[in-house]
């Protein structure tokens, strides 16, 4: 199995925390090996779309009235794979993974989030973790709209969490350009398990600058969602453990079946013309180089928090957990052929390009959406943060933390609304961390090599190269940045939107739950 540090081109990077921790459990007898399975039997399903139940008045002005609607939390069957049982997983509005959102930007909406789950998890909480603790109800929820400029009391704060046979309203105002979000579980100390188990969606917010473009719309605009999963061949789940049933917690979960829209290896029918793509990686902890067959061109036109500038040719478009790519892939030159979507040497779903040729290939448009740079003059503060490995003794195991603060911890980042900051990121771990910050979209300044051990000692930094600009997938507006090893990564970020608390963390969902996450509150002034 691949691992997401070899393709990265790191060498050495197995982090101190997998190698102290204990060995995660072997696999049992009954696991499965994902590739025994036959490729391409099932169709791709493409994701219902979210439904509104009706009108209700909007927060803030009553008088306007807006769409509402109700997604319950369920546990359900679902087939993964032909020749598989049907497995166990947990979805919303009975869909795994959940209905996709189709929103306008601006147009505000009301969700209220129902938790209908059994009141048993099925999946091994670790109640030495932080907010897990034995004295709380074993099945809790709270959602996210990740990407989202959400009013701090809408925004799934992980300790705003529920039990089954209640429920949350959010309200999304939208007030944001079109972007492809996504809406997942956040409860404090399981949300690791939660999601495992399926529960997350997308949210797409569209706005006028994007119709302008004329991209592949309707059944050419296809959203896939992928994640990996471990599984048993009875075809259940399996969440790995460290082996000690006092503190199962593992620092990362990698899977060898990796599901597109929620099926292992599916097929989709598709015709000879352009498509647009829209990808998301929603693992747990594994890295997508995604490639249409590495010698495939294709454009990516957006990234997590919307349009690109102009498109960028591409053979790979690399994500972490929680990163978007919108991508468009012309099938006109192989009609009549067959091409995979890969992520290394995974082979993840198959195109069956239709033999006749289409006579609808819109040239592409040279300029998307102007990103213009944020000077670095208009940030009123730098903040330097590091990301920090520390020994766990009750897990004996490696944990992280952000700027060596745990969670409960009083709130050190207060920046004023309105206003711009500069965030430096500091790796001092040997993991690569995408770093995830609420409410807010952000552009990358830079990333530099620096020495860890000096700066250990001094606290200094001492740089070993010179800056490097965000590659230009990277240089759009985003929601998440990867931090590499022995890296410096600066970020400028308009704080925008809404005073309140929310949180910061790290999206690789085993580290955020076991204490790389931090509350930060914007403030009036
Ligand atoms: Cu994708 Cu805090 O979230
Ligand atoms: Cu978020
Ligand atoms: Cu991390």
């Amino acid at each position: 199995m691949i691992t997401r540090r070899k393709f990265l081109g790191q060498t050495g990077l197995l982090a101190a925390g997998a190698a102290l921790s204990k060995q995660a459990t072997a696999a049992t007898a009954s696991s499965l090996n994902a590739s025994t399975l036959t490729p391409w039997v099932d169709p791709l399903p493409l994701l219902p779309q979210a439904k509104s139940t009706g009108l209700r008045p909007h927060p803030e002005n009553p008088a306007i009235k807006i769409p509402y609607y109700r997604l319950a939390m369920r546990e359900m069957l679902v087939k993964l794979h032909r020749d598989l049982p049907p497995t166990r997983v947990w979805g919303y509005a009975n869909s795994f993974p959940g209905p996709t959102f189709d929103t306008r930007s601006g147009e505000a909406l009301l969700v209220e989030w129902a938790n209908e789950l059994p009141g048993k998890h099925f999946l091994p909480i670790d109640h030495t973790l932080h907010g897990a603790e034995e004295s709380k109800p074993e099945v809790r929820a709270v959602v996210h709209l990740h990407g989202g400029r959400t009013p701090a009391e809408s925004d799934g704060y992980p300790e705003s969490w529920f039990v089954p046979g209640k429920s949350a309203t959010c309200f999304y105002p939208n007030h944001q350009e079109a972007a492809m979000l996504f809406y997942h579980d956040h409860t404090m100390g399981i949300n690791r398990l939660n999601i495992y188990a399926g529960l997350q969606g997308l949210f797409i917010v569209r706005d006028a600058v994007e119709d302008a473009l004329n991209l592949p719309s309707g059944k050419y605009e296809i959203p896939l969602l992928i994640f990996d999963r471990m599984l048993r061949t009875d075809g259940s789940l399996e969440y790995p453990t460290s082996g000690n049933p006092k503190s199962p917690w593992v620092p990362e979960v990698f899977g060898d079946a990796i599901l597109v829209n929620g099926k292992l290896a599916p097929y989709l029918e598709v015709e000879a013309r352009k498509y647009r793509f829209r990808l998301m990686n929603g693992a747990n902890g594994r890295f997508f180089r995604f490639s249409f067959g590495d010698l495939y061109e294709f454009q990516q036109i957006g990234s997590d928090q919307g349009l690109l500038s102009a498109p960028i040719p591409l053979k790979h478009l690399v994500l972490a957990p929680g990163e978007r790519g919108d991508v468009l892939f012309d099938f006109s030159p192989y009609a009549g052929k067959t091409l995979l979507l890969k992520s290394d040497s995974f082979e993840l779903l198959q195109f069956r390009v239709a033999a006749a040729p289409v006579n609808n290939n819109a040239g592409l448009p040279q300029v998307l959406r102007p990103v213009t740079r944020i000077p670095e003059s208009q940030a009123v503060k730098t903040r330097r943060l590091t990301l920090d490995e520390n020994m766990d003794l009750v897990q004996q195991s490696m944990g992280m933390l952000l700027n060596n603060t745990p969670w409960h911890m009083p709130v050190t980042e207060k920046p004023v609304i309105h206003t711009t900051e500069i965030w430096e990121l500091v790796n001092l771990t040997e993991d690569s961390h995408p770093i995830h910050i609420h409410l807010v979209r952000f552009q990358i300044l830079d990333r530099r090599r620096f020495n860890v051990f000096e700066y250990q000692k001094s606290q200094t930094l001492k740089f070993f190269a010179a800056a490097v600009p965000p590659s230009p997938s990277d240089a759009g507006w985003k929601d998440i940045v990867r931090v590499d090893p022995g890296m410096v990564v600066r970020i400028i970020i308009p704080f925008e939107g809404y005073t309140g608390r929310y949180v910061w963390h790290c999206h690789l969902l085993e580290h955020e739950d076991n204490e790389m996450m931090r509350p930060f509150e914007v403030v009036a002034s």
